[in-house]
């Protein structure tokens, strides 16, 4: 907080396509797509209409014993959306809620089972998925959760796979060290472990750190072989942001639970999903005794103008993939990234997928971490219009999916122009 009442104030005053105005008047393209949340752009006329038609039916009604139209709609889609077999959906509101549900499903499965020896839980190194206790507990966000360690539960981490990626090319690749580590820890523990959760393709929070082609297929393979439930946090990949609408289905991987959010509305509204596999949903079915029923809900559980606006922006992301245009978009981005960042002083490294990049910033001897250069080019961005988040000393890119040719190459100039500004000084 000290370092935010340091900084200039920025307030938001209104939204259009890929851009913000300030109250000030001043307009900034958002290259963060609002914490990676925007798909359609702000103000989208058909995202409008969708939350105007359903607010003059009804703004919140429980799913707490009743439903409605756009959830149950909703829950459709999704499934119809999800890998075959994981077709039952269980809404919340943020994407650590998501993780939290799939964490406690798994281990209450295991429980209704008569296995209630599998606890366990394996992560990925630098996996990152919310900031609740169970979500920090299997993730592994260093100094950013480190403080609350002593109340998490216990989890084992394997090494991620390294992968060097961008404008569709894989420059280098190795996955062989992680898939040994996790097949070792399987082997000596899955008869006590519950689950592996991932987030597949890439791992956005940790800088977009990438994986190699087909590594979520092996691990998915291994987690079938021990018998160990695979959840798949999608919670920044889905819904157009590397492409496919959902990714596992991409790579041929059906995992146990798969996990939803952000761009889930198209960055409109907070909702998630936790979509379950059949025989999951069936194990939790018995009698009020039994007690057999999952004991978790949240007041604001798949709200109906949630629903509505994230049905209209499935309805819309199909239209643009079936078009070719977020394609389009994809390799547009790659190639102004290939054109523009490899070999420019201070850029150590680029990784990027789909519309998602982090560009690595050196220090120089004469410049140290500690100058802090991600937050420095950030800040320069805004002088040139343009708004972004370092992770360190890396720039993430993540532009909404509406973005065109032209304002994609807004978005990599401008990045490029704060560099310079910043290593020139
Ligand atoms: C992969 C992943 N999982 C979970 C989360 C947490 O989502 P939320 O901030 O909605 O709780 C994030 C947020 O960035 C994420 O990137």
């Amino acid at each position: 907080m000290q370092e935010y009442l340091e900084l200039p104030p920025l307030s938001i005053a209104s939204g259009q396509g890929g851009w913000l105005t300030s109250t000030d008047g001043r307009t900034f393209l958002d290259g963060n797509a609002s914490v990676w949340t925007n798909v359609h752009g702000h103000n989208d006329p058909d995202l409008n209409a969708a939350l105007v038609r359903q607010l003059g039916r009804v703004a919140h009604s429980t799913m707490l014993g009743l439903t409605h139209a756009p959830g149950a709609e909703l829950a459709a889609e999704l499934a119809a959306e999800a890998p075959e077999g994981l077709g039952r959906v269980f809404f919340s509101d943020n994407g650590a809620g998501a993780v939290e549900v799939a964490l406690k499903m798994s281990f209450q499965y295991w429980q209704l089972v008569g296995k209630p020896e599998k606890q366990g839980v394996i992560g990925m190194a630098g996996g990152y998925h919310g900031d609740t206790f169970g979500a920090m507990a299997a993730g592994d966000s260093g100094f950013f959760h480190e403080r609350f360690k002593p109340w998490f539960f216990p989890a084992d981490h394997f090494p991620a796979p390294r992968c060097e990626e961008w404008a569709g090319r894989v420059r280098s690749a190795d996955a062989g060290e992680s898939l040994a580590r996790l097949r070792t820890l399987l082997a000596a523990q899955a008869d006590r472990t519950a689950c592996l959760i991932l987030e597949p393709s890439v791992q956005g929070a940790a800088g977009m750190r990438l994986q190699p082609p087909g590594f979520v297929r092996e691990v998915a393979a291994l987690c079938r072989e021990h018998g160990v439930h695979l959840i798949l946090d999608e919670v920044f990949v889905a819904f157009g942001r590397l492409g496919p609408l959902v990714v596992c289905t991409s790579e041929g991987v059906s995992p146990d639970f798969l996990c939803l959010a952000k761009g889930l509305t198209g960055g409109y509204l907070p909702l998630a999903a936790t979509i379950a596999r059949e025989e999951i949903y069936e194990a939790f079915l018995g009698t009020y005794e039994s007690r057999r029923a999952f004991f978790h809900g949240h007041t604001f559980t798949g709200n109906p103008l949630a629903a509505a606006v994230a049905l209209e922006n499935i309805r819309k992301l199909r239209v643009l993939s079936a078009a070719g245009t977020l394609q389009e978009r994809i390799d547009c981005f790659g190639r102004l990234v290939d054109r523009t960042f490899p070999g420019r002083t201070g850029v150590a490294g680029i990784r990027q997928r789909g519309l998602a990049c982090a560009i690595d910033i050196a220090g120089e001897p004469r410049r140290p971490v500690a100058r802090r250069l991600g937050l420095e080019i950030c800040l320069r961005a805004r002088e040139h219009g343009l708004l972004l988040r370092p992770l360190g000393d890396s720039l993430l890119l993540v532009p909404p999916l509406c973005l065109g040719e032209a304002e994609l190459g807004e978005l990599v100039a401008r990045t490029a122009v704060s560099i310079d500004d910043v290593f020139s000084n």
